[in-house]
């Protein structure tokens, strides 16, 4: 059969990824890959999931195995609850990874042609969720304080059906929105009467200053707000949350009731079992901890090897840091010499949804070693180098 011609017209809008070719390459063991998002999994606490698994198996096996219902676990949502100010039960949904946040209240929220405002760059993954809904894009420029006033006014002009933010230390570039920043944001938002995805994966792994009101605690009414476990405990479970206006969510259930009926009731109890006594808080210390650190190694090794008309973010959280080159530099050409070099990170370009950053990439510090920090930046610093060389010839 050619599949081709049985597609429906939201396929050509799942676009193939340009780069992904290109990050196989990094996936050989002796590449130093600085590109992958992932969990550092010396972090997983197995052993208290193993003694959490057999628990919920010995005592509550029935139910954990059983079909349970669309909103949750329901101990769980209590839980998640407990962690929102001015929430109860009924303002909890849980889903499968924060990712099907994204997939169903675009299902809900946008037609074909719809725009979503969204920050340049953003997070790859929230735009190709978006797309299989037919949408258009507004970009909003930030700067270290997030999203910039006068640009994000302009954007709304322009009509948008819904924002996307990452408010806390946000993928890809690790910046975190201020208060007055996210004040305005809600301001706006609620002035253009215009919904706020709240997407924040991050938020529990600050390293230092004070946390700041979530949106939704800022505008609860505007605000639909998505949590999850996977980088604070294990993004296997595939479980996170989303908080909203309970009218809104018995809407959400019935969409999450056709996609997948309910997120695996075993997980939620096991998550449940290992948040309830304390045990959480625990691991979000060490979480935060280890990246602290890690992202200090990061740090030290930029300001050492990168040549100084190189620019760089300096989270205060979270597992990324961005990095501009010179104007002119192109991110995606100069991986080719990098992975030569054995190192990777992921280029600019693709983070952004109308196009631009192409001379911007992202590193992740989550998952390499001190060791490997140090040659890494030692070796892509030298790539830079070269690569701006022969710019400057061209
Ligand atoms: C900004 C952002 N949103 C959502 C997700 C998806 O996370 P989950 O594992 O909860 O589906 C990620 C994962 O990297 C992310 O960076």
């Amino acid at each position: 059969m050619n599949w081709t011609e049985h597609f429906a017209s939201r396929v050509s809008y799942i676009k193939p990824s340009t780069i992904r070719e290109i990050l196989k390459l990094t996936q050989k063991s002796d590449i130093i890959s600085f590109a992958g998002g992932l969990p550092a999994p010396y972090l997983f606490p197995v052993e208290r999931l193993k003694e959490a698994s057999v628990k919920v198996l010995d005592e509550q096996g029935s139910q954990a195995l059983q079909y349970g219902t669309t909103e949750g676990y329901t101990p769980l949502r209590e839980w998640v609850s407990s962690r929102i100010p001015g929430t109860t039960v009924d303002h909890v949904q849980i889903v499968s990874g924060s990712q099907q946040g994204l997939d169903l209240i675009a299902k809900l929220l946008l037609n074909p042609g719809d725009r979503v405002l969204v920050t340049a760059p953003t997070y790859m993954g929230a735009l190709r969720a978006f797309d299989a809904y037919e949408v258009d894009y507004v970009m909003v420029d930030v700067d270290d304080k997030g999203m910039i006033p006068v640009s994000l006014e302009q954007a709304l002009k322009e009509n948008p059906k819904m924002i996307y933010a990452i408010p806390n230390f946000d993928n890809p570039t690790g910046i975190c929105m201020s208060l007055e920043r996210r004040q305005m944001l809600v301001n706006l938002a609620a002035k253009y009467n215009v919904p706020i995805y709240e997407d924040d994966p991050y938020g529990e792994l600050r390293f230092e200053g004070d946390t700041l009101p979530s949106l939704y605690n800022l505008a609860p009414d505007i605000v639909i707000y998505a949590g999850t476990f996977s980088k604070i405990v294990v993004p296997g479970f595939r479980l996170g949350w989303l908080v909203a206006d309970p009218e809104l969510l018995t809407v959400v259930a019935r969409a999450k009731q056709a996609a997948d009926l309910h997120t695996a009731t075993f997980v939620q109890m096991i998550a449940y079992e290992i948040s309830k006594d304390g045990f959480m808080d625990e691991q979000i210390d060490r979480v935060r901890a280890y990246y602290k650190n890690q992202r200090g190694l990061m740090l030290k090794a930029l300001e050492k090897n990168f040549p100084e008309d190189c620019h760089w973010t300096r989270p205060k959280g979270g597992m990324f840091l961005w990095v501009t080159l010179p104007k002119g530099s192109n991110s995606l050409e100069m991986l080719t010499e990098a992975v030569k070099h054995k190192v990777a990170y992921v280029p600019g370009e693709p983070f952004y949804a109308k196009g631009g950053g192409e001379n911007t990439f992202r590193l992740s510090y989550s998952i390499a070693t001190p060791e490997q920090i140090d040659e890494g930046m030692e070796n892509l610093g030298k790539v830079i180098r070269e690569h701006s060389k022969i710019e400057e010839l061209v």
